[in-house]
C-alpha cells in the first residue's frame, strides 16, 4: 500500500514514521523544501498543493489513501474539496477538525454527553488558566492567581484576535488517548502520558499499562468514544486530559494526526493508529492484536557541548533526518547525528517488557551518547511547580 502524506513537519514525521512500521511505502509532499520529513519518506515532493493541484492530484491518484499533516486550514480546506468525490479516501474529518479547533465549541459538545471538565470560571476560585479558545501547541497560555493576572491573561487572548477559555487550574499527570470513528461508532485506543518540558512542551511520552487504574483507564477510553460518537467522528482524534486527585479532567480534543503519543503506543503495544485509520477508511481490519509492553519516546538535542531533554517544537529543527534502528541502543530512531557534528538532534523510541525495563534502557542510551560523543553533561529539565 501506498500513503500520501500531506506536511512534512512533525505530524509528517510521525506519520511517515508508522507508515514505515506497518510497511506501507509514502509519499511526503510539503511546499518547503527542507521538511524534515521528505528525506525520510520513500517519494518526496516539493509541492504546494494549494497551488498547484493538478500535479498534487497526479501524485494522490498513485496512492491508496492521502493524510494531511498539517494544521493549515486553506489547505485542509483545498485538500477536502479536491478529493471528497474521488474514491482515493481523505483520513480527514474536517467537520469534526473544525469543531476541535474551538475549545469553546467542543467544551460545550463534551459537556453536552458528561465529559468531566475543569471547573469554570468564577464559581471554581483561583488559580485558574487563561487561554485562546482556538490556538495550539500552548500558545497564549497562561496561570492567574488573581483579578490582575486574569486581565493580563485575557489581554494576551486578544492580542491574538481569539476568544478566552477561562478555567480552574487542575494539576495531576498529563494524559492521552486516540480515537478513531468511522462517522457512526468510534473506537478508543491507548492511554500514554505526556510529559513536558520547562516551556511546556511535550518532551517525552510515555506508554505502558499502569499509567493508570483499570478504571479510568475504562473511564478515558468511554469519554474518547462518546465524545467521537456525538460529533460523528470520521477519522482520528485525540483526548488530552489531566488526571486530578479528583478523576479526570479533560482539556481538549483535536481530530487530527498527533504527533508523538503514536509511536509510542507502536512501540509499547503493536497497535499501529496509522494502519488503524487507514484500514478503517478502506473497510478492512487489521487484525492486530494489542501488547502489554511499556515505551519512552523521547527528544534530545546535542548544542554547545550539552546534551538536554527537548520539546517538540525543538526537535522540529531537525534537518535531513534519517530512520535509524539500533541508535544508541535505543529501538529507532530520527536523527541528523553523524560522528563528530557538534549540532544535532533525536527522537529516540525505546520499548521493554515493563517500565522499569525501559526506563534503564533510556538511561543507558544517554550514557553511550555522552560516553561516544564526548560529551559532558546531559541536561534534563521540568516545568516550574506552580
Ligand atoms: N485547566 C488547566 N489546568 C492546568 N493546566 C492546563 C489547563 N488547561 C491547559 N493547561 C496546560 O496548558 C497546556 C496547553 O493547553 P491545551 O488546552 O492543551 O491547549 P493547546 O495544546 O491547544 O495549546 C496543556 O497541555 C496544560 O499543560
Ligand atoms: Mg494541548
Amino acid at each position: 500500500m501506498r500513503l500520501a502524506i500531506v506536511g512534512g513537519a512533525l505530524q509528517g514525521m510521525e506519520a511517515v514514521y508508522l507508515a514505515n512500521k506497518a510497511g506501507i511505502e509514502t509519499v511526503v509532499l510539503d511546499r518547503k523544501a527542507d521538511a524534515p520529513a521528505l528525506s525520510i519518506c520513500d517519494d518526496p515532493f516539493v509541492l504546494d498543493p494549494t497551488k498547484d493541484p493538478e500535479s498534487a492530484m497526479g501524485i494522490f491518484e498513485g496512492c491508496d489513501a492521502v493524510i494531511p499533516a498539517c494544521e493549515e486550514l486553506d489547505l485542509l480546506h483545498c485538500l477536502d474539496g479536491m478529493l471528497r468525490d474521488s474514491d482515493i479516501p481523505l483520513l480527514f474529518d474536517m467537520h469534526s477538525y473544525e469543531t476541535s479547533c474551538s475549545k469553546n465549541r467542543s467544551n460545550e459538545i463534551m459537556e453536552s454527553v458528561g465529559v468531566p471538565l475543569p471547573g469554570k470560571w468564577p464559581e471554581c476560585g483561583f488559580p485558574v488558566i487563561v487561554k485562546p479558545s482556538s490556538q495550539s501547541g500552548s500558545i497564549g497560555v497562561s496561570v492567574a492567581f488573581d483579578q490582575d493576572e486574569v486581565d493580563r491573561g485575557l489581554d494576551v487572548v486578544r492580542s491574538l484576535n481569539d476568544e478566552p477559555v477561562i478555567q480552574e487550574f487542575v494539576h495531576g499527570k498529563s494524559v492521552s488517548i486516540e480515537v478513531i470513528g468511522n462517522g457512526t461508532t468510534a473506537r478508543s485506543f491507548v492511554t500514554t502520558e505526556v510529559v513536558l518540558d520547562t516551556n511546556y512542551d511535550c518532551k517525552m511520552v510515555r506508554c505502558n499499562p499502569d499509567i493508570m487504574s483499570p478504571e479510568d483507564d475504562e473511564l478515558f477510553g468511554r469519554i474518547g468514544r462518546d465524545v467521537a460518537e456525538s460529533m460523528g467522528l470520521s477519522a482520528l482524534m485525540d483526548v488530552e486530559a489531566i488526571l486530578t486527585p479528583k478523576g479526570l479532567r479533560v482539556l481538549e480534543i483535536d481530530a487530527r494526526i498527533p504527533s508523538q503519543t503514536p509511536a509510542a503506543i507502536q512501540a509499547a503495544t503493536g497497535v499501529n493508529l496509522l494502519e488503524e485509520l487507514m484500514f478503517t477508511a478502506l473497510g478492512k481490519e487489521t487484525g492486530r492484536a494489542r501488547g502489554d509492553g511499556s515505551s519512552v519516546y523521547r527528544h534530545v538535542v546535542m548544542k554547545d557541548g550539552v546534551l538536554r531533554a527537548c520539546g517538540e517544537k525543538e526537535f522540529g529543527h531537525v534537518r535531513n533526518p534519517r530512520l535509524v534502528k539500533g541508535f544508541f541502543g535505543s529501538d529507532d530512531a530520527i536523527t541528523d547525528y553523524e560522528p563528530g557534528k557538534s549540532e544535532w538532534r533525536a527522537t529516540l523510541i525505546t520499548s521493554g517488557r515493563t517500565e522499569a525495563e525501559v526506563d534503564a534502557r533510556c538511561d543507558s542510551e544517554i550514557r553511550r551518547i555522552l560516553d561516544e560523543c564526548s560529551i559532558e553533561e546531559f541536561v534534563d529539565g521540568s516545568p516550574e511547580v506552580v
